[in-house]
């Protein structure tokens, strides 16, 4: 069996003392209860479950609410592209910046299962979906697709923002961005990357901000920075269109 390790559970514990809720208890009950029933029911998901859940992960889903509120930038809409099980990001985004709605689009399948348990309650509330699809292949619009995009547009307006916490695995943002270009307003991205190259799946590492902006075509740069994780690991991030 896979222990979840510590340095899940101090995150855990700081994740929960940055939301803006109060005492979450139900939430962090269930918290507790996936810790607890995934290393022994699902035990394929546990590695990725202790990946997830790192005080870096945390580090690096905070960096993106602190600058989007330091630039004032208040969405309702979010796509978030590749967002895994979405664990720390989408209670951040509902309870600390006011956002309503959140897609995830997401290729592997397995992860929807993940992702409602953490966020249970905001699936129940109607707030968060995963959307198991390939950002890189399929565009947005496409037609398996595009009931659940026309009824969002319809019931929660046009998507103000994409986040893509994951271009370290993926082609460069402007194949996204050529896919959509047909999107119906002129979204803001968050893009974030790395340049530590020793993972398999790290298949387009960059080497700074400044080559993340570009491989997305960006024309309007609001903010780039560069992190260091409590893991040790650069991280990238800009936001621009
Ligand atoms: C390991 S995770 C995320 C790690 C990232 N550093 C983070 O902090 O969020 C990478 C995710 O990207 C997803 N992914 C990779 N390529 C994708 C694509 N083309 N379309 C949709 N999801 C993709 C994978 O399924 C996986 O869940």
């Amino acid at each position: 069996m896979v222990d979840i390790p510590a340095d899940s559970f101090v995150a855990t514990a700081l994740f929960f003392n940055k939301l803006s809720i109060g005492d979450d208890l139900k939430s962090a009950k269930r918290w507790k209860q996936t810790f607890v029933d995934i290393p022994k029911e699902y035990p394929h998901y546990a590695r990725a479950l202790a990946s997830a859940t790192t005080v870096a992960q945390l580090e690096s889903k905070l960096w993106i609410i602190q600058e989007l509120k330091a630039l004032n930038i208040k969405p309702k809409v979010v796509g978030i592209l590749a967002g895994w099980y979405s664990n720390f990001l989408t209670p951040l985004l509902l309870e600390n910046l006011g956002v309503d709605f959140i897609w995830n689009f997401e290729m592997d399948r397995d992860v929807k299962e993940l992702s409602y348990k953490f966020n249970k309650k905001y699936k129940d509330q109607n707030k968060y979906h995963v959307y198991i699809t390939d950002i890189m292949f399929d565009d947005l619009m496409d037609n398996s697709s595009k009931n659940h995009l026309a009824r969002c547009e319809e019931k929660r307006g046009p998507y103000d923002i994409f986040i893509n916490t994951s271009c370290e695995h993926m082609w460069p943002m402007n194949r996204f961005r050529d896919l959509n270009s047909e999107l119906s307003n002129d979204p803001l991205y968050v893009l974030q990357s790395t340049d530590d190259d020793q993972y398999e799946e790290h298949i387009n590492c960059v080497s700074g901000p400044e080559e993340l902006a570009k491989q997305a075509n960006f024309t309007e740069i609001l903010y780039s920075g560069t992190k260091m994780l409590d893991s040790g690991m650069n991280r990238f991030m800009v936001i621009g269109k």
